[in-house]
């Protein structure tokens, strides 16, 4: 469980802040509860009937839950995502001493763009902003449909097997070590070291899951220090030289290069989440999956709506820089706030039914990608890909079926996404 905000909770009563009221919830047992994780919607939806903003006395973290909030939140610059704010948390002078091995792993994460306020937030952002704008990512669409392509021809016709393992799990790894120009036989030690520094985001890690993050970043930013050592001489006009010509006329030290280049591989592994969570969510909801397939032109609206509906992201954080008026609560400086994306995303004030899956749905300003400055970079990728790769699917298979239980991943409350989701695919 993270440490308590004590100190701060009593500064910001004391200059006659309130709290949002308590309904006693066990946060910690109910988010990492597997049952919850298999569904946690009517959950979710219960506590946000509450209140749109909780205040968890024993960690000191405040969830917001609520679409007004969160976007009032993700936009205000009285709150960031420079985890140095939160008070007693990971990174704090206190953990050091508490907790030396964590305080270290997450200083060693720290300087990027993800962990970072304004200015540096911008100018990190900056270098990559503009490629990864919808208009400058379209150079990228050949490659992705090669990808796909080169995925969909190993598909089994007629017989089950694991969507996820043969082909929502590589396809973002693959199109990423092409965006960054690595070699095809680093794909799994990648894939790996990925998976291990997703853990990052979990808040509550094991022992081992933090000897493993801190293994895997040490190796990982080894591996792209020597990558961009290797194409400093030939940098073409590629993401990659994007990092080298940052580094070389000094925008970015070297921790900033190397961390954002890690972080920006790293990002495929939500796009699988979004693979994986909207076809399951197409299955179950066969009327709308029959509409889609139907009228392609709807598919956009449809990628929308199951980011929406199962976001992969579940939780959203920002770090108090000083004290904020929340509605009727006041998050101090110092504080830590959690957006709780599946409760946002289904708030009842901003979205019509929001339990029905509706591939028509407009408008749809979800918060699956965040809100604000720290909005994700990634986004026009994510959609591209997701675009692409069910298109190319509807296009190959006249049937495309459930084979057996989807599995949802039950060990983490930071994402949300499938373990293995059994398929068969005939053509007629
Ligand atoms: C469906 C796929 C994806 C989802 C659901 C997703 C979700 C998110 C979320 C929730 C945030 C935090 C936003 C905030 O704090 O307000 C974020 C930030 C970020 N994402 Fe993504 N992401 C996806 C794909 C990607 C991809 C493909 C990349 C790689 C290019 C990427 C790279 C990043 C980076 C670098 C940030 C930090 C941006 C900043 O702080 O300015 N993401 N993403």
């Amino acid at each position: 469980m993270p440490s308590t905000q004590q100190g701060t909770q009593e500064s910001a009563q004391a200059a006659g802040a309130a709290l949002p009221p308590s309904f006693d919830i066990d946060w910690w047992t109910m988010l990492t509860d597997p049952e919850y994780l298999k569904n946690p919607y009517p959950e979710l939806k219960r506590i946000r009937d509450l209140a749109p903003i909780h205040y968890d006395a024993a960690s000191g973290i405040y969830f917001v839950m609520g679409h007004k909030e969160f976007a009032a939140m993700a936009k205000t610059e009285a709150m960031g995502r420079d985890t140095l704010y939160w008070a007693n948390g990971w990174n704090s002078p206190e953990n050091r001493k508490n907790d030396p091995d964590t305080y270290e792993l997450f200083i060693d994460f720290q300087p990027q763009m993800i962990n970072a306020n304004p200015p540096d937030h911008r100018r990190m952002r900056g270098v990559y902003d503009r490629a990864f704008r919808p208009k400058d990512m379209a150079r990228y669409l050949p490659m992705i449909r090669q990808e796909c392509d080169k995925l969909l021809d190993q598909l089994p016709v007629g017989e089950p097997f694991d969507f996820m393992a043969a082909f929502g799990n590589p396809l973002p790894h693959r199109i990423s070590l092409k965006l960054f120009e690595i070699p095809e036989d680093m794909e799994e030690t990648i894939a790996g070291w990925i998976s291990d520094l997703s853990w990052l985001g979990n808040i509550v890690m094991t022992p081992e899951q933090k000897r493993n993050v801190k293994k895997s970043n040490h190796e990982f930013k080894e591996y792209v220090r020597g990558h961009l050592d290797r194409l400093r001489k030939n940098p073409g006009d590629g993401l990659i030289s994007l990092a080298l010509a940052a580094a070389e006329d000094g925008t970015m030290d070297e921790e900033e290069t190397l961390n954002n280049v890690v972080m920006l591989i790293s990002g495929s592994k939500t796009t699988l989440t979004l693979l994986g969570n909207g076809l399951v969510t197409l299955l179950k909801n066969p009327e709308e999956f029959e509409k889609l397939r139907a009228d392609r032109s709807l598919m956009p609206r449809a990628i929308e709506e199951m980011l929406r509906y199962e976001p992969g992201s579940s939780i959203i954080p920002r770090a108090g820089v000083e004290d904020f008026q929340l509605g009727d609560v006041c998050i101090p400086a110092g504080a830590l706030a959690i957006g709780l994306v599946g409760s946002i995303n289904r708030d009842p004030a901003r979205f019509e039914d929001p339990d029905r899956f509706d591939i028509t749905r407009k408008p749809n300003h979800h918060s699956s990608f965040g809100g604000g400055a720290h909005i994700c970079i990634g986004k026009a990728l994510a959609r591209m890909t997701t675009e692409v790769a069910f298109n190319a699917l509807m296009d190959r298979f006249d049937k495309i079926e459930q084979a057996g239980e989807a599995e949802w991943w039950t060990d983490r409350s930071d994402q949300r996404g499938l373990w293995s989701l059994p398929l068969k695919l005939t053509v007629a």
